[in-house]
């Protein structure tokens, strides 16, 4: 019986035993009341602020929470954001945007899920008419989930983030999996970030961390942040436990990363040599992409995977996704490769309306 090989997502990465460790010594002390006293977690907000190149950070539960105050302090209800069609606030956490902030989203074609500076510029010459809502927040996402963890082209952040500022928006980053770009491009955190007034950024994906993400940005937003992230109901606590793991999931990153990213290179490099195409270009990071052949149902290919141990994500109703992490390792390649080969060649046609 093949082990189980879970592609649906780098949450299941598991935790580093180190971070492990770190979690279990730190449970056994005193906890903090969590107001922003505790030591474990100031450390950590700190050292990513610095890492990152912003003023204060702040450790929430989810990098959608930490999405969502960006938009309730950068926007009031009614406003409007630009970002690319694709981006995660637009589609899985649509409800949240409009639900929680208010927020509608101006949808933008961006180059393999990236607004680029020019639709920036285009979009806001157009976002001042009478009538028009005020649009406050150019929303960035590095890298890019649905496009396929693709990286944004170097320099586009900065260039959006003057322009933006020229035209008295701010800029928020989603870089939900900016550790990724870090490894895949060799830079540090923050000229990856140049550009953004806030950044949010996931400690539970690739990284290991048991749980949480991080809120960053100026001084005052992030004293507002703590606020709202309590109105929202996100006032964990006591939570040094978890950032203790969290700052010891930090280290060894890019070594892990880096194997995760050719591990997702060489799944590519087979699905593509047996369905040419339909595998897409070759992953910048840690995210493959596999449109399925006309006629079939993801949600069927995905029940037959998952017979063969194998479990992937239907993105939509054609596209199934496959991340690479730390419990993936070549053994689980070739076990997904094979699956999708058999999955494919047996999947039965779509009823097509006659
Ligand atoms: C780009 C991006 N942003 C935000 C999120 C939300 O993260 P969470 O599940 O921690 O709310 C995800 C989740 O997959 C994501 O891919």
């Amino acid at each position: 019986m093949p082990r189980i090989a879970d592609f649906r997502s780098d949450l299941m990465s598991g935790i580093p035993p180190a971070a492990l460790q770190a979690m279990l010594q730190a449970a056994r002390g005193m906890p903090e009341m969590g107001f922003r006293d505790d030591p474990f977690q100031l450390r950590l907000e700190r050292e990513v602020a610095e890492l990152a190149g912003f003023e204060d950070a702040l450790f929430v539960p989810t990098c959608t929470l930490a999405n969502q105050i960006a938009l309730r302090l950068w926007c009031r209800p009614g406003d409007a954001i630009l970002a690319a069609s694709d981006s995660h606030v637009a589609s899985s956490e649509a409800a949240s945007t409009a639900g929680l902030a208010g927020v509608a989203v101006r949808r933008l074609a961006g180059r393999c899920g990236h607004l680029g500076p020019a639709a920036v510029q285009a979009a806001l010459a157009q976002s001042h008419g009478p009538g028009t809502q005020p649009t406050r927040l150019v929303w960035l996402e590095n890298t890019h989930m649905r496009a396929g963890g693709t990286l944004a082209p170097a320099g586009w952040g900065a260039a959006i983030g003057k322009l933006s500022r020229a035209s008295g928006l701010r800029v928020h980053l989603d870089g939900s999996r900016l550790w990724n770009a870090e490894t895949a491009t060799g830079l540090p955190l923050a000229p990856l970030a140049e550009g953004a007034d806030s950044l949010s950024l996931s400690l539970n994906k690739a990284l290991g961390a048991p749980a949480g993400s991080l809120l960053l940005g100026p001084r005052d937003f992030i004293r507002e942040a703590v606020a709202v992230r309590g109105t929202l109901g996100g006032a964990w606590r006591p939570v040094g436990f978890l950032a203790a793991a969290a700052i010891e999931a930090l280290n060894g990153r890019t070594e892990r990363l880096r194997a995760d990213h050719e591990r997702a290179g060489r799944l590519h490099g087979e699905l593509a040599e047996a369905f040419g195409p339909l595998a897409g270009r070759a992953p910048d990071t840690n995210i493959v992409l596999l449109t399925l052949p006309a006629g079939s149902a993801a949600s069927e290919i995905v029940d037959r995977l998952r017979r063969e141990q194998v479990l992937a994500l239907a993105l939509d109703e054609t596209t199934l996704r496959f991340v690479t992490h730390a419990r993936i390792d070549d053994q689980a390649v070739a076990q997904a490769v094979d699956a999708v080969r058999r999955a494919l060649c047996t999947a039965p046609e779509k009823a097509t309306p006659s």
